[in-house]
C-alpha cells in the first residue's frame, strides 16, 4: 500500500517536469574549430534555465542548432518530445511558432516600423493564428505586455536600446510561445536598464507560464533568474546545478566564471 502510494507521487513528479527541450550530443565544427563536442541540455517545463559560457564557446551556436537555423554535425534535438530531424517542413513551422527567440542584439527589422516588425511572425504562421486582418489589436497586446504601446508606429532607428530589446521581446511574444530563448537578453545594457529587462522576464514567465532558456555571460542575470544553470565549457555541459552550487564550486573553470 505504502509503496504503491509512494509511487504515484513519484510519477506525478515526473509528470509535473515534462521536458519542453532536449539536447543530446551535440556537435557542431567549423573546420578545425571544435564547438561543441558532445553538448546536452534538458529544459523542463515553467523552468528557467541559464546556459552561461565565455564568449566564442558555442552559445549562439547552440541555440541556432536548436532553432534550424544552423546545421548540427551531428546529435539528437528534441522539441516537446518530437524530434525535429524526423519532422516535415509544415510540422516544423507548426513547432517553430511555439518558440519565441530574442535573438543576440534585438535584430529589429530597420526598414520597418514596431508594428511591421511585430506583423512578421504573424504573416509567417497563418497555420497557427490564420489570416489576421487586424492585426492592430495583437500587435498592441504584444507591446503592452512590455510597457511600449505608444511605439508602435515608430521606426527602430527612433529607440533606445532597451526599446529595442523590449520591442523584439514582444515580437517574441505575440504568437504566444510555450518556450522562450533568450540569447543575451541584457548585454550591451546599462545596469538599470538590464535589471528592467530581466524583471520583464519574470512578469512574462508568470503571466504566460513560459519555459526559458536564457544564454548570458552576466552574473547578476543569471543570479536573479536562474532556478538552474548550465555551463558550457569545452563545447560541453561542464557544469550543472543551482546559482548557490555553482558559485561555491572548488572546480577551477567554474571559479572563473563568477570572478569579478
Ligand atoms: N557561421 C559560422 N562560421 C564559422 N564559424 C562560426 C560561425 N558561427 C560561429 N562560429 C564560430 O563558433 C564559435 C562560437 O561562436 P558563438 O557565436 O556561438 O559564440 P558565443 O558563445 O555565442 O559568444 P558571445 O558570448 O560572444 O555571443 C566561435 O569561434 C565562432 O567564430
Ligand atoms: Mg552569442
Amino acid at each position: 500500500m505504502e509503496a504503491k502510494k509512494e509511487k504515484t507521487i513519484h510519477e506525478q513528479g515526473v509528470k509535473a517536469r515534462k521536458v519542453m527541450l532536449e539536447i543530446k550530443d551535440l556537435y557542431k565544427s567549423f573546420g578545425d574549430n571544435h564547438v561543441l563536442n558532445g553538448f546536452n541540455l534538458k529544459l523542463y517545463q515553467g523552468e528557467n534555465l541559464v546556459v552561461m559560457g565565455k564568449s566564442g564557446s558555442g552559445k549562439s551556436v547552440m541555440i541556432k542548432c536548436l532553432v534550424g537555423l544552423m546545421q548540427p554535425d551531428k546529435g539528437f534535438i528534441s522539441v516537446m518530445g518530437q524530434e525535429i530531424k524526423t519532422l516535415d517542413r509544415e510540422t516544423l513551422d507548426a513547432l517553430r511558432s511555439d518558440i519565441g527567440f530574442l535573438f543576440q542584439g534585438s535584430a529589429l527589422y530597420d526598414s520597418m516600423t514596431v508594428r511591421e516588425n511585430l506583423e512578421f511572425p504573424l504573416r509567417r504562421h497563418t497555420e497557427k493564428v490564420g489570416v489576421v486582418t487586424d492585426t492592430k489589436p495583437l500587435v498592441l497586446e504584444a507591446l503592452e505586455s512590455v510597457g511600449l504601446a505608444q511605439t508602435m508606429n515608430l521606426m527602430p532607428a527612433e529607440l533606445s536600446g532597451g526599446m529595442k530589446r523590449r520591442v523584439a521581446l514582444a515580437r517574441a511574444l505575440i504568437l504566444r510561445p510555450k518556450i522562450i530563448l533568450y540569447d543575451e537578453p541584457t548585454s550591451g545594457l546599462d545596469p538599470i536598464t538590464a535589471k528592467e529587462i530581466i524583471e520583464l522576464m519574470r512578469h512574462i514567465q508568470k503571466k504566460y507560464d513560459t519555459s526559458s532558456l536564457i544564454i548570458t555571460h552576466d552574473v547578476d542575470c543569471a543570479r536573479v533568474i536562474s532556478e538552474r544553470m548550465i555551463l558550457l565549457v569545452d563545447g560541453i555541459n561542464y557544469a550543472e546545478g543551482s546559482y548557490e552550487e555553482l558559485i561555491t564550486s572548488k572546480d577551477s573553470k567554474v571559479e572563473a566564471f563568477f570572478k569579478k
